[in-house]
């Protein structure tokens, strides 16, 4: 686990930027039921987990930055016969001992403390509209405080979104969170090799995923950071291709699109190999097109680009190996001009990356794309999708998708290429898949 430092670090910061007489709520989310009353399995918000470190359900941190107690934990009390059936609890001594709460209470003191730690603050940073339990809870809070005001006590003067204080701060990751998001890198790197030598004709997709989870875990991870996307021939196609319960055929390309979560944070990775280990000549011409527009884009990856610009360099890489193919015709001026490029290349190149897959901190300000600073994760993620009905086309080039993802830190010279233990050139991936 992280140490207790990187979580207070975090504490701080927040509190830092919420300004004097605040006051921060953040909750977990409800348990949810899969079917009947078998719940899935439980993942904490990341914002909780962010400046906590806790990772029970049924936990609520307040942060004050006024006061002896800056870090209240809610959390569920120690109960013997409960724990018999749903598992361990920290409780208040744990939440103090081994998460380095200032104080802390059963829930079922929350809505009384509460009360009292948001009394007279001026902002209230909590996120309205996400939790109906906890937005239940503060406008009723609101209203009693109300009624309290003849005797000097307020409600709070703001209710303030937290996510763009909270978030801006995830979005820098410091080297303590860079050194979980490399190892989260290298875990899926030897899924991804081991899925390469797993994959042949009559496999299904199913196993591949099974192999990949296996992996994961076996080596210390939580398993998949979403759901891993394995999708053979004109699966591929399928951008958020996720049933995985097809066969694979001799002759097909397969696309994985597979994270390992480690430590709460998430690698994201995609690669694209040919089932029976050797490309054939029009997939190699997709593969190489799409390469080069991600090595092209992986190169100019540094402080100062927007991913905007990122996108752009992809989409006109893409766009003149379209033509080059014979899927579209024209200048690449205008086939970007009219968007028919989108036919092919639908989505965007590159997200944040953290500790949620598509992670949190805003694409712009003021409506304009910020330019990438050291400490700045993203992923690079060009494809080509070639739908198996697509008219007007060479017959060869039909069903292939193709999308080949990597993940970047933003250093201050350029960027750190954390997939780079995944084989990526024709070369590599034919040696890995024959390996
Ligand atoms: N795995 C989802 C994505 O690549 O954005
Ligand atoms: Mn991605
Ligand atoms: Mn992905």
């Amino acid at each position: 686990m992280l140490k207790p430092s990187v979580f207070a670090k975090h504490r701080a910061a927040f509190m830092e930027a919420m300004g004097p007489n605040s006051v921060a709520l953040v909750g977990s989310p409800p348990e949810l039921l899969r079917n009947g009353d078998a719940s899935y399995s439980y993942r904490q918000c990341s914002d909780l987990y962010y400046l906590s470190g806790f990772a029970e359900p049924g936990a609520t941190v307040v942060l004050r930055t006024e006061g002896d107690s800056p870090y209240t934990l809610f959390v569920r009390s120690k109960d013997p016969e409960r724990e018999i059936w749903d598992g361990r609890r920290s409780g208040v001594e744990g939440a103090i001992a081994d998460y380095g709460a200032s104080q802390a209470f059963s829930n079922k003191e929350l809505r009384s403390k509460l009360r009292t730690l948001i009394s007279n603050v001026d902002n209230l940073y909590y996120e309205l509209g996400s939790n109906p339990v906890y937005d239940k809870l503060v406008i009723e809070l609101l209203g009693e405080l109300r009624q309290g005001e003849r005797r000097g006590v307020r409600p709070p003067l703001r209710i303030v979104d937290p996510r763009f204080t909270l978030h801006e701060l995830r979005l820098r990751k410091s080297e303590e969170e860079l050194a979980v998001l490399r190892k989260a890198s290298e875990l899926t790197a030897v899924a991804h090799i081991e899925a390469m030598r797993a994959a042949s004709s009559g496999v299904s997709e199913s196993e591949i995923e099974a192999g990949i989870d296996f992996s994961f875990r076996r080596h210390g991870g939580t398993g998949p950071g979403y759901t891993s996307i394995v999708g053979g021939g004109a699966n591929a196609t399928i951008l958020h291709y996720i049933e995985n319960n097809q066969e694979l055929s001799d002759g097909d390309l397969v696309l994985i699109d597979a994270g390992c979560e480690y430590q709460f944070y998430t690698a994201d990775i995609t690669r694209t190999f040919p089932v029976n280990g050797t490309f054939s000549d029009a997939q190699k011409r997709c593969y190489e097109i799409v390469l080069d527009s991600q090595e092209q884009a992986i190169a100019m990856t540094k402080p100062g680009v927007t991913i905007d610009e990122i996108h752009d360099r992809c989409v006109q890489v893409l766009t003149a190996g379209m033509i080059e193919l014979g899927l579209l015709e024209g200048t690449v001026a205008e086939r970007i001009e009219d968007g028919s490029y989108k036919k092919f290349y639908m989505h965007r190149t590159s997200h944040w990356l953290g500790m949620d897959v598509h992670d949190v901190g805003p694409y712009s300000v003021d409506g304009v794309a910020r330019p990438l600073e050291p400490g700045m994760v993203i992923t690079v993620e060009p494809g080509l999708y070639i739908s198996a009905d697509a008219e007007n086309i060479p017959e060869e080039l039909r069903g292939i998708g193709i999308r080949i993802e990597d993940d970047l830190v933003v250093t201050a010279e350029g960027n750190e290429n954390l997939s780079t233990g995944v084989p990526k050139t024709v070369r590599e991936i034919e040696a890995a898949c024959q390996s």
